[in-house]
């Protein structure tokens, strides 16, 4: 039998019809219609076909263990903040969450409340004041607070080839009172990795790969749903043209500048102006999940 531009569609979807898991042949089902509706809509030429399956090609041979650019194109498309913010629906007063991204690394280095977690990684002081608690301001006490951001330069340490120890990462635990206290950078906007598929499509299309000035947190706490979010710097320009899209107004918190002195509330001296930065993050709880 033979099948036109306008008749294929349904043949396709009727060869669903023995697949055994109904959530696979839902997406399948939608999939392929979104599919050949775009073809059609676009009147997809046989050149313009085999440039997305090169394009496709090359995002598949530049992926390796330390660089997903499947992601990094799902973020750049605001696919990954979509499917964040259909997923995290949650009462108002809840902290927002943010793209995972890249550069997490499992198994950072444990920290004391107070400590640098910048380990030697460049960058302007900054000490972090935070406080994590549930929905009627209870102290999350105990919470398990993962911390990662890039250096001046706008690099995470796993982005240098001679990595050889963690650096602006780590993991610390909330005190009894959900505090949270730690000296780190002043983060920096910084271009997403441009060199590959993802680049080009960005350049293609006239767009730019900044990230505004940003500190991930991760925090995990027993009764409460898990907080995947970012803190970024007030004042930054790419704050409206965020390349991946993750910026929530709620989420902007000013980097406050001071001159060299005392430190707070760790007391100690610092000999260079340095900055501090105050946010309380508000957990769902879990019996909350939508
Ligand atoms: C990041 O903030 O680390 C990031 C997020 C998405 C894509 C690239 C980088
Ligand atoms: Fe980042």
């Amino acid at each position: 039998m033979e099948f036109g531009r306008n008749t294929i569609t349904d043949e396709v979807l009727s060869r669903l019809q023995n697949t055994g898991n109904p959530r696979l042949k839902q997406i399948m089902t939608s999939l392929i219609r979104h599919l050949h509706d775009f073809a059609r809509e676009v009147e997809l030429t046989e050149a313009e076909w085999f440039e997305g399956i090169k394009f496709l090609t090359d995002t598949g041979r530049i992926t390796n263990d330390r660089r997903q650019e499947f992601v990094l194109l799902s973020d750049t498309l605001g696919l990954s903040m979509l499917v964040i913010a259909q997923n995290n629906r949650k009462p108002e007063r809840c902290t927002e969450a943010a793209v995972f991204g890249p550069f997490y690394v499992e198994g950072a280095p444990e920290y004391a409340l107070g400590e640098d977690i910048a380990n030697g990684a460049m960058g302007e002081p900054c000490y972090v004041n935070a406080r994590v608690m549930g929905l009627q301001g209870e102290p999350v006490a105990g919470a398990l607070v993962d911390v990662w951001q890039a250096d001046e330069a706008g690099f995470y340490d796993s982005q240098y080839a001679d990595n050889e120890q963690m650096r602006a990462r780590g993991r610390l635990h909330t005190d009894a009172k959900g505090r949270l206290h730690f000296r780190t950078i002043l983060p920096v906007a910084y271009p997403i990795p441009s060199d590959g598929p993802v680049g080009r499509m960005l350049s293609a299309t006239g767009r730019h790969p900044w990230r505004p000035a940003h500190i991930h947190f991760m925090i995990e706490a027993p009764g409460y749903e898990k907080l995947v979010t970012h803190v970024f710097r007030d004042a930054d320009q790419y704050l409206c043209s965020d390349t991946v899209f993750g910026v929530r107004s709620s989420l902007i918190a000013h980097f406050q500048q001071h001159q060299a002195g005392e430190t707070t509330p760790a007391a100690t001296q610092s000999d260079v102006p340095f900055y501090t930065l105050d946010f309380d993050f508000v957990l769902n709880p879990s019996s909350n999940a939508q």
